[in-house]
């Protein structure tokens, strides 16, 4: 049985629909979370929530400590993760209140924390990334988002900078040359950490606005808030048919990235 880990975003801090058991700090070998882990229910199923910019939204993308996040998600027995996250769109299909699950990502962000092994006694590690999300994870939200009757558009490549500033219009037509087609400043080392942990992972993307230069309009917050408020709604319905759907989803090669020793070394990490 899956179980199966919520990270909030922006516009996400709180699941209005989870049934809230409990909520635990959790020690980490890498310090703090970004809050405690909320335990309850949702669509029948046990969810473990988190809010990737804490609960009060006060840390930001540069900011968050991922590695604390992700390895608290494993270590209380999370085995697939859905990232929520809002984004800008690049390509011409990423409209504002467009959500997509991306299946590609790039990484542009500098000087963050990005692997639970650091050499020496933490070993040497090289996951295989070549697919940064779990199949499984997006084949579920595909279909929990088609039974909610919520168009989403399955494939997307995920460009994560650095932030917290709005990228320049150049470094935007840049990303796009590059082959991006949504940017947001939290996919990485996000999904990375998660890989190297086991843990089956794919994100849940809310374009939120048109990236710089892709509108004549200045990007405002009260837009973004507009867009995130209405497109949040749909984001919760995806992932309350999306985990009755995980509960029952066979764990797959995302576990086996790394060897059995170099888990067994960071589950009992101190
Ligand atoms: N750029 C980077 N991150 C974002 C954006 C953007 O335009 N919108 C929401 N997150």
């Amino acid at each position: 049985m899956g179980v199966v880990g919520i990270i909030g975003g922006s516009g996400l801090t709180r699941l209005k629909n989870l049934q809230i058991r409990n909520r635990r700090v959790i020690r980490t070998p890498f310090g703090e979370t970004s809050g405690p882990l909320t335990f309850g229910q949702l669509g029948g199923q046990e969810v473990v929530f988190i809010a990737r910019h804490g609960y009060g939204h006060t840390i930001p993308p540069h900011r968050v400590n991922y590695r604390a996040n992700i390895w608290a998600l494993h270590h209380v027995g999370v085995t697939h993760v859905i990232a929520v996250a809002a984004v800008g769109g690049i390509s011409a299909a990423m409209q504002s209140g467009v959500i997509c699950l991306p299946d590609q990502l790039i990484d542009y962000t500098s000087g963050r924390p990005g692997t639970f092994f650091e050499g020496g006694e933490s070993m040497v590690v090289h996951i295989d990334f070549s697919q940064p999300y779990c199949q499984g994870v997006r084949e579920r939200l595909l279909q929990a988002a088609g039974s909610a009757d919520i168009a989403v558009i399955d494939g997307a490549t995920y460009a994560a900078t650095q932030g917290p500033r709005l990228e320049t219009i150049a470094e935007i037509r840049r990303i796009e040359r590059d082959g991006g087609d949504v940017v947001g400043m939290t996919g990485a080392p996000e999904a990375v950490l998660a890989r190297e942990i086991g843990l089956c992972y794919a994100p849940l993307s809310l374009v939120v606005n048109p990236a710089a230069g892709k509108s004549a309009e200045p990007i405002t917050m009260e837009a973004i808030d507009a867009v995130m408020h209405e497109g949040m709604g749909r984001v919760r319905k995806v992932l309350e048919n999306a985990v009755p759907l995980l509960a029952d989803c066979r764990q797959c090669s995302c576990t086996t990235s790394v060897g059995p020793e170099a888990l067994k070394h960071l589950h009992n990490k101190k």
